[in-house]
């Protein structure tokens, strides 16, 4: 027995620290228990629809079919595993949202817990008003086309030790919050930066994905100033644009409609077309798109160049 041991103790110490490396990144974490329901008083479905396109349908949009059937992101790097985003059509075999209560998805939303407690953290928009994440709810619930039942599959994701240690490593979930409020549109510039903040147009346009802070957006590393790598197509390196107002490496010569066309059409002042994985977003309105442009304009321009496509 004690030769055994001996024999095999550099298997032992591999078997031990490999042990407490996964316990230490625990990707479990318990559910909620709250008797959230979304409510009908002063909601707006089209204010669901809007912010599910735009927050949302960045990941669970298929363009092909213009419905909700999700999609395997393929613009993440391979080495930490698979990811599919989920059907989040009302199909009953394959769609995610009729298998989830009202409360299990404003969760879900809120920390990037899922309902069987696993920790998606690319889902977590902490800073989201109760209202856009109940009219979300409405929405997916709603009877509109891009959300009835589908019932195809798009494969299951599978996160390796690698990715789950890297994901646990850098991003912790956060704490439930409720009883957040949406800024007033009025005041464009916060209202701006509430909307980059949850459209997620940082989680692209910054440093790394591993430096998104999820909970107070303009702490990421390289926040708003571009630079991060991301996949445009198989085998083809692409990086995010500064979006800070520097004249020369950045946004700063877009006027308003130029950056509307950007962000609406995926056109560029030039004429050209932005390139994936740039979202198109099709239903955000003037005011929102306004507010955005408002918002990054106040920003300090950062001389930051970065070299977007990359063979
Ligand atoms: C950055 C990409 C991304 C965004 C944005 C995103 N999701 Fe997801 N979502 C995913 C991925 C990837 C999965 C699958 C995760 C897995 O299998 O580990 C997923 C899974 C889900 C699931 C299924 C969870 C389960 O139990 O399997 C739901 C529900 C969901 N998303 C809802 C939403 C809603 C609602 C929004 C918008 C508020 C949203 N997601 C935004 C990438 C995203
Ligand atoms: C999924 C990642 C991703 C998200 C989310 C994202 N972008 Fe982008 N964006 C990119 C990439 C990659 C490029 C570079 C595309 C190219 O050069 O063809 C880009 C380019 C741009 C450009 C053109 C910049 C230039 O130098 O001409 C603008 C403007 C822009 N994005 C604005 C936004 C805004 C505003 C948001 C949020 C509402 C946003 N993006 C969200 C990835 C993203």
């Amino acid at each position: 027995m004690l030769k055994w041991f001996t024999n095999n103790l550099k298997k032992i110490q591999v078997i031990i620290l490999s042990a407490t490396i996964i316990m230490g990144c625990r990707f479990y974490f318990g559910t909620t228990h709250d008797n959230f329901t979304t409510h009908l008083v002063n909601t707006s479905l089209e204010n669901g629809k809007d912010l599910t396109y735009s927050v949302c349908g960045s990941c669970h949009y298929d363009h092909t079919v213009n419905k909700f059937i999700g999609r395997q992101l393929d613009e993440l790097p391979r080495i930490g595993g698979k990811l599919f985003a989920a059907n989040l059509t009302q199909s009953a075999g394959n769609g995610i949202v009729p298998r989830y209560s009202d409360a299990e998805l404003f969760y879900l939303i809120k920390t990037g817990i899922a309902k069987n407690g696993k920790f998606m953290p690319y889902m977590m928009r902490p800073m989201m008003a109760d209202k856009d994440i109940n009219d979300i709810i409405l929405y997916l619930r709603s009877n509109d086309v891009a959300v009835t039942a589908a019932d195809t599959t798009i494969g299951e994701s599978h996160i390796n030790l690698l990715g789950k240690a890297g994901i646990r490593l850098f991003l912790k979930p956060v704490s439930y919050k409720k009883g957040i409020t949406r800024p007033d549109e009025n005041d464009t510039i916060r209202y701006g930066y509430y909307l980059a903040a949850v459209t997620g147009c940082y989680h692209c346009h910054s440093k790394n994905k591993t430096g998104v802070n999820y909970s107070i957006p303009e702490l990421t590393k390289g926040y708003l100033q571009g630079g991060m790598t991301m996949k445009e197509a198989p085998g083809k390196n692409i990086h995010a644009a500064n979006l800070t107002p520097d004249k020369e490496t950045g946004i700063g010569e877009y006027s308003r409609s130029e950056f509307s066309k950007a962000v609406i059409d995926g056109i560029t002042p030039g004429g050209g077309q932005l390139k994936a994985p740039m979202p198109k977003f099709k239903y955000m309105n003037d005011k929102e798109v306004n507010a955005i442009y408002a918002y990054l304009f106040s920003l300090q321009p950062v001389h930051h160049k970065v070299k977007l496509i990359v063979q």
